[in-house]
């Protein structure tokens, strides 16, 4: 590598290895999930990543190259752990597992498409930085409704084969005062503290 052209296409490489590894772990993942609103994030999203490699495709076409991939090793990582995920656990144990990797996959895809981003605005390739920018922007929007979905899928998994480890985590907790107040109240919805009181509550004024 001997200049910024060599390190762009060895970015948009790996980014195009990786978005083609995505087209084919998203839907493995949309299959195993059981949160209908987890599944269907995950069904849209394949959509999406057949189109960003359509728009890699475009983006090498631009810089006059041959589309091709080199192996994204982050990215292979970052799919086996969520294949991982999907083994060692059932119902909302293994969306809560299963979101935390793709969570982390999208970070991973946004850092690079980010770096190139800016690499093709220093070359001045300006419609090459917008054709990335527009993946950007829907990885950013991946992102942010996957971390909407964390509550109601963590709330979910605390009420059924979660329980015990909650409950480990709560004793955990109690010898360990600095860390108490977040793992308190993740454990408290499902005991009957504040928050729960909050929405019996509530639920009891409404009738
Ligand atoms: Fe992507
Ligand atoms: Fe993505």
């Amino acid at each position: 590598m001997t200049n910024l052209q060599d390190l762009l296409l060895s970015e948009l490489r790996d980014l195009y290895h990786a978005e083609s590894q995505l087209v084919k772990a998203l839907p493995r993942m949309a299959k195993a999930a059981s949160n209908p609103d987890l599944r269907e994030a995950y069904k849209n999203h394949a959509e999406t990543t057949k189109m960003q490699v359509e728009r890699l495709r475009k983006v090498f076409d631009q810089m006059g190259q041959k589309a091709k991939g080199q192996p994204c090793e982050g990215m292979q990582g970052l799919i086996q752990e969520g294949e991982e995920r999907m083994q060692e656990a059932e119902g909302a144990l293994k969306d809560v597992g299963m979101l935390g990797a793709s969570e982390r996959i999208e970070q991973y895809e946004i850092s690079g498409y980010e770096s190139a981003i800016m690499i093709a605005r220093m070359m001045g390739l300006n419609q090459v930085a917008e054709l990335l920018q527009q993946t950007l922007r829907e990885e950013e929007q991946t992102a942010k409704r996957l971390h909407s979905f964390a509550k109601p899928i963590l709330k979910e998994a605390t009420k059924g084969a979660a329980q015990p480890q909650v409950e480990r985590v709560r004793v955990q907790a109690r010898k360990r005062p600095s860390r108490a107040a977040g793992e308190q109240a993740m454990g408290r919805t499902q005991a009957g503290g504040p928050q729960a009181g909050r929405s019996n509550s509530s639920r009891k004024a409404g009738r």
